[in-house]
C-alpha cells in the first residue's frame, strides 16, 4: 500500500513536467536581408519554435530549438534560404536530466548544485543569523502568486553608497540566481582583503530571484520557462519581465503577443513582479551607484542602453572599464566575454530593468552580464560550472566595484 502511494505521488509530481526529447538546438547565421526577414518573421509568431537567440542582424548567430516534429518544417525553410545550420545541441531533454548532480549534495547551502526557490530563501533567512547587525532581510516586492521577492541587504557601515545586485529575472537562466548568491556568499566570507574591503565600501541589496513564480516553475513543470505567470490572454502566461518596465516601454525588440517569451506586458509595468521592485528600487536609490544584473547565456558584459544607439554620458568608462572586466573575468578559464551597449553588443531591446534603474535613477555603473556559455549547454549550464562561473564573475565585479569605489573618493575630495 505504502508503496503504491510512493507510485502514485511521484507519477503525479512528474505526470505534467514538459520534456524535450530529441529537440534539438540549431545555430544558423543570417548572411543577407532575405534570410534575417525570414527569420523575424519566424520569431514574431508562436509557432512551436524556441528561439534561444534571437535574430538581431546580419553575420549574428541565431539559436532555435526546434521540437522532433517541426525538423522537416525548419529544413525545408532553411535550404529553401540557402542558410546552412549547425546542430549545437542535439537533445535538449539528456541537458535537462545530466546538468545537475546524480545524488543532490546533503551538506549545507552549496554551489555543486542549483537551488530551489525555497532552499535560497532559506539560504537568505539563514544569513541573517549568521551575519547579525549585518545582514538584513528585505522585501523587493511580491509575484502574481503572491510570493515574496526576498533579498538581503548586507551593511556594515551606515551611509554607505548603494550596490544593487539582481538575479534570476529569466526564469530558465539558473545560473544567475547561482551567481548571485554565490558573489553574496564571498561578500560576507572572503578573506580577501579586496574583497572583504569591497563588502565594508558599499551597501548592497541582492535579490537572486526578483521571477520566483517563473523560477519554481522552471523547477516543478517546465525548465525551460522564461516569463511571468500570470495568465495574459488566449489560453497564454506571462510577459517577459525584462521587456514589462517603464522606459521606452516596446519601442524594440519586444512583443506585443502573448504567447510568445518576449511579450512586454499589456502595458508597461503590467507585471507585479516589475512594478513592485521599481518601487522598491526607487526607495533605495538616493545613494545608488551600481546596477549589477546577471543572464544567461552569450558570454556577454553590457551596459545601458538597450532602447537606442544613443551612448549613455559616461559611455567611455563604461565600455573601457567593462573591457577591464572582461580581462578579469578571463584570467582563471580564458572565458571570452565581449563588451558593449545592450544595443550594439546583442540587439535592440527596450524595456528592461537595466535600462530603467539607468534611465529614471542614474545608477552610473549599470552592467548585465550574460554568463556562460556560448551555446553549448546554452541555459542548461551543468551544476559543476557554477563554482568557476561564480569565481570568475566575482573577478569582473571587484575590477568594477574598485573602479567605482575610487571614483567616489575622487569626487568627495573635490
Ligand atoms: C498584483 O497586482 C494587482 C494590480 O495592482 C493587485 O490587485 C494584486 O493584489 C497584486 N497581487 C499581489 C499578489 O500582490
Ligand atoms: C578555472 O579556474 C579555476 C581558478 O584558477 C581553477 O581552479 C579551475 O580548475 C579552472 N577550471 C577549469 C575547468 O579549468
Ligand atoms: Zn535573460
Amino acid at each position: 500500500m505504502l508503496r503504491l502511494l510512493c507510485v502514485l505521488v511521484v507519477s503525479a509530481v512528474f505526470a505534467d513536467r514538459a520534456t524535450y526529447y530529441n529537440y534539438q538546438v540549431r545555430r544558423v547565421v543570417p548572411e543577407n536581408q532575405e534570410q534575417l526577414k525570414v527569420l523575424n518573421d519566424l520569431e514574431a509568431e508562436p509557432n512551436g519554435l524556441y528561439f534561444w537567440v534571437r535574430p538581431s542582424r546580419i553575420q549574428k548567430a541565431v539559436d532555435i530549438m526546434v521540437p522532433p516534429h517541426m525538423l522537416p518544417f525548419f529544413s525545408e525553410i532553411a535550404e529553401g534560404l540557402n542558410l546552412k545550420s549547425e546542430i549545437y545541441i542535439s537533445n535538449v531533454q539528456h541537458l535537462i536530466d545530466t546538468e545537475r548532480p546524480k545524488v543532490r549534495p546533503t551538506a549545507d547551502f552549496g554551489w555543486t548544485d542549483y537551488h530551489t526557490l525555497d532552499e535560497i530563501y532559506a539560504w537568505l533567512d539563514s544569513l541573517v543569523e549568521t551575519h547579525p547587525g549585518v545582514v538584513t532581510s528585505i522585501v523587493g516586492g511580491q509575484s502574481y502568486e503572491d510570493r515574496q521577492i526576498k533579498g538581503v541587504k548586507v551593511s556594515f557601515k551606515a551611509g554607505n553608497p548603494v550596490i544593487i545586485l539582481e538575479g534570476g529575472i529569466h526564469a530558465a537562466e539558473w545560473i544567475s540566481s547561482a551567481t548571485v548568491t554565490y558573489i553574496l556568499n564571498k561578500l560576507l566570507t572572503s578573506e580577501d582583503p579586496v574583497i572583504a574591503d569591497l563588502a565594508q565600501s558599499f551597501d548592497y541589496y541582492v535579490f537572486p530571484n526578483v521571477n520566483p513564480d517563473g523560477y519554481v516553475y522552471s523547477h516543478t513543470t517546465d525548465r525551460l520557462w522564461r516569463k511571468t505567470r500570470r495568465p495574459v490572454g488566449n489560453g497564454c502566461y506571462g510577459a517577459d519581465p525584462n521587456r514589462n518596465w517603464d522606459f521606452h516601454w516596446m519601442e524594440a525588440g519586444a512583443s506585443s503577443d502573448p504567447c510568445t517569451d518576449y511579450y512586454a506586458g499589456e502595458y508597461a509595468f503590467s507585471e507585479n513582479e516589475t512594478r513592485s521592485l521599481a518601487e522598491y528600487f526607487k526607495s533605495i536609490s538616493d545613494n545608488l551607484v551600481g546596477y549589477l544584473d546577471f543572464h544567461s547565456y552569450s558570454q556577454l558584459l553590457m551596459f545601458p542602453y538597450g532602447h537606442t544607439a544613443e551612448h549613455v554620458s559616461n559611455y567611455d568608462e563604461l565600455l573601457a572599464l567593462g573591457l577591464e572586466g572582461a580581462a578579469a573575468l578571463a584570467r582563471n578559464n580564458g572565458t571570452q566575454y565581449k563588451v558593449g551597449s545592450i544595443y550594439e553588443a546583442i540587439y535592440p531591446a527596450s524595456g528592461s530593468s537595466l535600462d530603467w534603474v539607468r534611465g529614471n535613477l542614474g545608477a552610473p555603473y549599470a552592467y548585465v552580464w550574460e554568463l556562460r556559455d556560448t551555446g553549448r549547454y546554452g541555459f542548461l549550464l551543468p551544476a559543476n560550472q557554477i563554482i568557476d562561473t561564480g569565481e570568475e564573475t566575482l573577478n569582473s565585479v571587484i575590477v568594477i566595484l574598485q573602479e567605482a569605489k575610487r571614483n567616489l573618493q575622487g569626487n568627495t575630495k573635490r
